[in-house]
């Protein structure tokens, strides 16, 4: 990990290429290993529709919806408890967050070519004064932010493989998105796609 000065994108520090490709590779294959014990599955809304992307989750709790709703659980929908937190993982939450707590949740979202994730606020956790860390690995995301409440004018970046996105302070509360994945633009992943691993203390 090389830290350098991070973009602003309306408070949000973006760090490109945080993440070396070597760095890359052996998160991806952590990731692997918390997908064999804990299978990616597509969520489905509490309004009845099927998201794009597949998740799971790795440490205490993970990100679930269905017909009850959007909530973190301590345990997959098979009913077991989510794999334990690979350390390369929360070695990029040390090195960036900044925060004063340990990630309680590790969400890992699969994107394949038709993959999109709508604008959305981050609001089910308890505590806003934690920040969200948002690390990206495989093909290139056009990722949208926009303000705390719907609507207004909003701004798109690129994300690449190994950007790092840290949502604190003021910018913890603003919708964000991802509008598109560019299919080829990287090599990491050899059937192609996207995995974003999102970072956050839950309680
Ligand atoms: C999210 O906000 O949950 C995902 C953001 C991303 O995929 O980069
Ligand atoms: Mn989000």
């Amino acid at each position: 990990m090389q830290k350098s000065v991070p973009l602003d994108l309306r408070g949000m520090q973006v760090f490109k290429e945080l993440l070396t490709p070597e760095e890359q590779k052996l998160m991806v294959s952590a990731l692997r290993d918390v997908v064999r014990e804990a299978p990616l599955f597509h969520p489905i809304t509490p309004m009845g529709k099927r998201m794009s992307v597949r998740m799971t989750s790795a440490g205490r709790f993970g990100w679930i919806t269905d017909a009850k709703g959007y909530r973190y659980s301590p345990t997959h929908p098979d009913g077991q408890a989510w794999p334990a937190m690979p350390e390369i993982v929360t070695k990029v939450w040390s090195e960036v967050s900044g925060a004063t707590r340990a990630p309680e949740s590790c969400l890992i979202n699969f994107y394949d070519a038709e993959a999109k994730m709508g604008l959305h606020q981050d609001r089910d956790e308890q505590d806003f004064s934690q920040p969200v860390v948002s690390i990206s690995l495989g093909d290139e995301a056009l990722f949208r932010v926009g303000n705390e409440t719907r609507g207004g004018k909003t701004e798109s970046l690129w994300l690449s493989s190994g950007d790092v996105v840290v949502m604190g302070g003021a910018s913890r509360l603003l919708y964000h998105g991802i509008d598109r994945v560019k299919p080829g633009s990287s090599g990491l992943l050899p059937k192609g796609g996207r995995i974003n691993v999102t970072l956050r203390v839950v309680s």
